[in-house]
């Protein structure tokens, strides 16, 4: 087995402390190459988060009380030490997520990003002075912390959406519990370990893993408690959801960024290799597996064709394999059930007609790897279209006209992104229009970056994570009316 790094954490930063769960129970941490155990965390339950939630609200009375320049210095020095740890870090990320290393330390700078950017963001946090209703009065509106809030993140992006979060959460004053996904807490931890190193107080960060099993009492704990303020919340629409009507008896904030399926759209006047080229890294970054993946290709009529073969040929070039070795395009899926899903999905779609190009089988290499596959002649009937693949498939289908393009681009409940190709500058500006989306991505397929606003509409989520709306959430407004400014005699 690859050797981990120094500072592996392997118990739970809770209060400034490293400790176990009450119950002495764990959970093994595996990596989904090879099925191998890295190690085991602790399986944290209701009290445990109980605990972690009293310790971050004693420490919210000190950390909120600083002054933004304070709490941005911590910040800056954990970005930077995220930055010398990178490549310890980013083979971490790989062991228990499977991305190649390439793609983890592009994350580990993506993750330090909102550090940096939040850090700076936090010193803006601008209230108002608004003019009176009466002339005895004056109005000022500032932007309060809201106390102990929550971070439930998923395992596709064990780092970045851990920073997405905590980063506005603790720029605004707050302090936070974050709970993990089950199969990737050692990038949190490790996180947690760094912030402990740069001198993030105790209390204002603290992590509490757990499995399947305890994910529900951990949230219950979360939500039940009239401490927590807000949960943050990046995984399914389902659970997202949940979470909010949960969320709703004693009215706990939330912010949801949930599943999407985005519509990739290549007009017949774009850029044909910039499409190859975007479309590549929108479907196969991370094997697939993101929210924000190209899950339906809309390629018009006339390019069809040529367009497919193309992609086939890249297809095929990616090498499949460990995300350790030495040039991997892709790594395996997380686990038994994405792989499942996968197949699933593409078995229902030939089943009703779609035609497998190249891939469509789990990968020799075994265990959860799937090979790089493009399917044409999708249609509405097919679960793939509606559902999110999460796996190395692009699905195509062809499209006569602009008007059907879009059509086919809103038909889904989702909203979080859609992409097209085209060089036709009114074009452009229609279609970014038409789009039902929260982001859209015009000639390219990375749209993801710390400055600018991340989130969907409809079943996609509510709420926007990064750029300068980021920290919104994390804030209230105060509005205090200061009367009795008499005139003076
Ligand atoms: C996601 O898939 O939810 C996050 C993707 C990103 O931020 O790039």
């Amino acid at each position: 087995m690859a050797q981990l790094p120094e500072f592996l954490k392997t118990e739970c930063l809770v209060g400034g402390r490293w400790v176990s769960a009450n119950s002495g129970d764990r959970l093994d941490v595996l990596d989904p190459a090879t099925g191998d155990v890295l190690a085991s965390v602790p399986r944290m339950g209701a009290a445990d988060t109980r605990d972690a939630i009293d310790k971050a609200q004693i420490a919210h009375e000190e950390w909120s009380s600083r002054t933004a320049a304070d709490r941005a210095d911590v910040l800056h020095r954990w970005a930077a030490a995220m930055r010398a740890d990178a490549d310890d870090l980013a083979r971490l990320m790989t062991l228990e997520q499977g991305k190649p290393f390439s793609e983890s330390l592009v994350e580990i700078e993506y993750a330090a990003s909102f550090f940096s950017w939040f850090a700076e963001e936090g010193r803006r946090l601008y209230g108002d002075i608004i003019p009176p209703h009466r002339p005895d009065a004056r109005i000022l509106v500032t932007r309060n912390s809201l106390g102990v809030v929550g971070g439930i993140t998923p395992w596709n992006f064990p780092s970045a959406m851990v920073t997405r979060k905590a980063a506005p959460a603790l720029a605004a004053g707050n302090c936070m519990v974050l709970k993990p996904a089950e199969a990737t807490p050692l990038s949190a931890l490790a996180i947690a370990a760094l912030g402990e190193r740069v001198g993030v107080p105790p209390g204002v960060f603290n992590v509490v893993t757990g499995g399947r099993e305890e994910a529900p009492s951990i949230g219950k704990a979360l939500i039940d408690s009239p401490v927590v303020r807000k949960i943050g919340f990046t995984g399914s629409t389902a659970v997202g959801k949940q979470l909010m009507r949960d969320c709703a008896s004693d009215l706990t904030k939330v912010s949801l960024e949930l599943g999407g399926n985005a519509a990739f759209i290549v007009f017949d006047d774009a850029d044909i290799d910039a499409a190859l080229e975007g479309v590549q890294i929108c479907k196969f970054r991370n094997a697939g597996q993101t929210c924000i993946a190209a899950n339906r290709i809309l390629v018009q009529e006339s390019i069809h064709d040529k367009f497919v073969e193309a992609l086939c040929a890249r297809a095929q070039e990616i090498k499949v394999g460990h995300g350790l070795e030495q040039d991997t395009g892709q790594g395996p899926l997380i686990d038994a059930r994405g792989l499942e899903k996968v197949e699933r999905l593409v078995s229902d779609a030939t089943e009703k007609g779609a035609r497998i190009h190249i891939g469509g089988r789990p990968h020799g290499a075994g265990g959860t790897f799937f090979e790089p596959t493009v399917m044409t002649g999708i249609t509405p009937a097919m679960d793939i279209s509606h559902e999110e693949v999460f796996g190395p498939v692009a699905a195509i289908t062809s499209f006569k006209d602009e008007r059907s393009a879009i059509g086919m681009a809103n038909d889904t409940p989702y909203g979080l992104a859609g992409y097209f190709y085209s060089r036709d500058v009114g074009r452009i500006f229609r279609v970014a229009d038409a789009l039902n989306t929260g982001i859209v991505g015009v000639n390219t397929g990375l749209i993801s970056t710390e400055v600018a606003p991340f989130g969907g509409v409809k079943e996609s989520g509510i709420g926007r994570e990064g750029s300068k709306y980021g920290i919104e959430d994390w804030t209230e407004l105060k509005y205090i009316c200061l009367a009795g400014l008499e005139a003076a005699a």
